[in-house]
């Protein structure tokens, strides 16, 4: 299989590390490049990477760079078809996303300065939290077109509806269909009028009440795995997430996902970044599919568009 292509993951914590590792072993990139402000720690990484080549059978190398405070190293990422942006801060039990939003801004302004000097033609997929308001900064800072910036959560936030209804139903993931649209956070909108299982709706196999609970549990999905680590949050799924996206753009595939995308007429919302479904490609964003939603999850996407855009209309002094 011809192999082709850079792609740049930024940060090498375990969410980070985890999508290089992902985006390495499809063996579909020429290059993974991982980077990381801890000197040696990227490097080191992908030393460790490119050494289970053999095993695992890809031919994808990783590069691993430091980076300096004053964008030393940045040049690695030159030439990038996507970086995706894991720099940041993890929650600590207890800690909404929310309250990383100072720190993340931070590291944010810093990283897409680069990104933009340094990959100025890629796609970006941000990753960092409170994710629509770092999604948006990323915009701002780097000014790409708004197809070009795109966040991840709605993959994974459907992700573990998925699995919360495949395990409360005992059946193959591969049965289920779930959807969540909204913000990654207290807004975020399961759309359980498109839930089937088997192809069958969701509505008719599980009571109200029970599919409330697994809404619940998925809205807390986050939460519940940092609650249990104590030191970091997941990033098995949520690699799993951005890894897809990255290979949907590489492969210019139109791919349908949940994704976080700067709206701009669509459900009648405008101007924000607000989780929904969109075609992605070589571009980003190709377009926001719009999926029928009842009159009570339409009035829940536009509360969730209303919180986030009140927050992303802050973003920009931080
Ligand atoms: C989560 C973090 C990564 O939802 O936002 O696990």
């Amino acid at each position: 299989m011809a192999r082709s292509g850079k792609v740049a993951v930024i940060g090498a914590g375990f969410y980070g590390s985890t999508t290089a590792l992902r985006l390495a072993e499809y063996d579909i990139f020429e290059t993974v490049v991982l980077t990381d402000v801890l000197e040696g720690k990227p490097e080191g990484l992908a030393l460790d990477i490119n050494q289970s080549r053999w095993i695992e059978g890809f031919e994808t190398m990783v590069v691993g760079q430091t980076t300096g405070p004053n964008g030393e190293g940045y040049e690695a990422i030159a030439g990038s078809e996507t970086v995706v942006i894991t720099a940041g801060l993890p929650r600590k039990p207890g800690m909404s996303r929310m309250d990383l939003i100072e720190t993340n801004a931070k590291i944010m302004r810093q990283v897409a300065e680069n990104v933009k000097k340094f990959a100025p033609d890629a796609v970006v997929i941000n990753v960092a939290n409170p994710l629509d308001e770092m999604t948006a900064l990323a915009q701002i800072v780097t000014d790409f077109p708004h197809h070009r910036v795109i966040g991840q959560a709605g993959m994974l936030d459907t992700a573990r509806f998925t699995h919360f209804v495949a395990e409360d139903l005992d059946v193959p993931v591969s049965a289920v269909t779930t959807l969540t649209l909204g913000s990654h956070g207290d807004t975020m909108v399961p759309v359980a009028s498109v839930c089937t299982v088997n192809g069958k709706p969701l509505g008719e196999m599980v009571s109200q009440e029970r599919i409330d609970a697994l809404v619940e549990r998925t809205r807390n999905g986050g939460a519940e795995i940092v609650g249990l680590l104590k030191t970091g949050s997941a990033y098995y799924a949520p690699s799993a997430a951005a890894a897809r996206m990255a290979r949907a753009v590489h492969e210019d595939s139109g791919a349908v996902m949940p994704v976080c995308a700067w709206v701009q007429g669509e459900y009648g919302l405008s101007g924000a970044y607000l989780g929904v479904e969109a075609e992605i490609g070589r571009t980003g964003i190709r377009r926001i599919v719009e999926t029928p939603l009842t009159d009570d999850e339409k009035a829940l996407l536009v509360t969730a568009y209303e919180a986030v855009k009140a927050k992303q209309a802050d973003v920009k002094d931080l």
